[in-house]
């Protein structure tokens, strides 16, 4: 399928300016966005996710000039932090603005915000920015839009990576989707909370606590109680419709020859030779890779007839704490 069409991405706009659902996708994973000013139109993403309502959502925009419409207090950690990694997977949480609708804090006084760097969110940004109608305004008089968009798939699934993995998890409930190929980077952005001072770690991605150290000049602090809501609270986040195990890698051969119903495996080794009935699929050895291939890999394991997924631990090193993250909490249903 082709790229989206300028007709696309403005008719695609014009759904999210009248209250309506569009799934487009950014550089981590698609997102399933309604207009952040229009809290009716954001409780349709709860609707259509199946999503507890206290939940807060991101708000996508443009460029880091709309920091200072969306939150009331951009601290320097955060403004630096937007300027070396925006637009592109990271997402900081601020303090919220007066006018920044419950709907998409969850009551918090916090509000999250990313500019994605994928060119079809950041067109279907300009465009839905530049539509006609736009109601927020802040106090200096500026338009004060956004899109509201968690990943598009139901509550507590794996998010999608391709257009196709929107189809099948929410095709039925949502206005357009918008088909902008596989996610280059395949799991979701990092999320720094730079609401308390310090900044704190809530969720990792590509962009690593090193990387955010050597930006802010001190070390991330991990998630601790008073950090606001956040994914980590649920254990049970992306998971597979399949129970998965996490096996270190010197359990592996004992593992495996043990769970006689595991028809599904994700590893970093080969096959040995001899069982042909074993969907196996090898990922990457490079943390990058294999971030960008996990979610597509576990939506095809998990699209076959098993009964458990076996995934073989990634290392500890430096890198792999993303990938980490999403496996650990992927297997944390069972
Ligand atoms: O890569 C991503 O971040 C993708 C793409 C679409 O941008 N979005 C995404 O959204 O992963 P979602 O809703 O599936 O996960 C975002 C997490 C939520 O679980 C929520 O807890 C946290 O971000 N979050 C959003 N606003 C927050 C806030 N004000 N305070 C604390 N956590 C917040
Ligand atoms: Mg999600």
């Amino acid at each position: 399928m082709g790229a989206p069409s300028s007709a696309d991405i403005a008719r695609a706009a014009r759904i999210l300016r009248s209250g309506g659902l569009v799934a487009f996708p950014t550089e981590t994973v698609y997102g399933l966005g309604a207009d952040a000013r229009n809290p009716a139109a954001v409780a349709r993403i709860f609707a259509a996710k199946g999503r507890p309502q206290d939940h807060p959502v991101i708000v996508h925009v443009p460029d880091l000039g709309y920091l200072a419409r969306w939150a009331r207090e951009v601290p320097d950690t955060a403004l630096a932090l937007a300027r070396a990694f925006w637009p592109g997977p990271l997402t900081l949480i601020l303090k919220r603005a007066s006018g920044v609708p419950d709907a998409v804090t969850g009551g918090q006084d916090t509000v999250g915000l990313r500019a994605p760097a994928h060119p079809v969110a950041q067109a279907l940004l300009a465009a839905f920015v530049g539509e006609e109608g736009g109601h927020g305004f802040d106090s200096a008089g500026r338009r004060f839009d956004g899109v509201a968009a968690p990943s598009a798939n139901k509550f507590g699934r794996i998010s999608p990576t391709t257009a196709e993995h929107v189809r099948a998890d929410l095709g039925g409930e949502v206005d357009m989707i918008l088909d902008g190929g596989a996610c280059e980077v395949g799991i979701e952005s990092t999320i720094v909370d730079c609401s308390r001072g310090e900044p704190v770690l809530l969720r990792p991605g590509r962009i690593t606590a090193a990387d955010i150290a050597r930006v802010a000049g001190v070390a991330p602090r991990a998630a601790d109680r008073e950090a606001p809501r956040a994914p980590g609270v649920l254990e049970s986040h992306y998971a597979p419709r399949h129970p998965m195990r996490l096996i270190a890698a010197g359990d592996w051969e004992r593992s495996l020859a043990a769970a006689a119903r595991a028809r599904a495996v994700l590893a970093l080794r080969a096959q040995p030779p001899g069982d042909a009935s074993l969907r196996w699929i090898v990922m990457p050895a490079d943390p990058a890779r294999y971030g960008h291939d996990l979610y597509a890999s576990l939506h095809a394991l998990d699209d076959c007839d098993c009964k458990v997924i076996l995934v073989e631990a990634p290392p500890e090193g430096p890198g792999w704490e993303a990938v980490r993250d999403r496996l650990s909490r992927a297997a944390a249903k069972d």
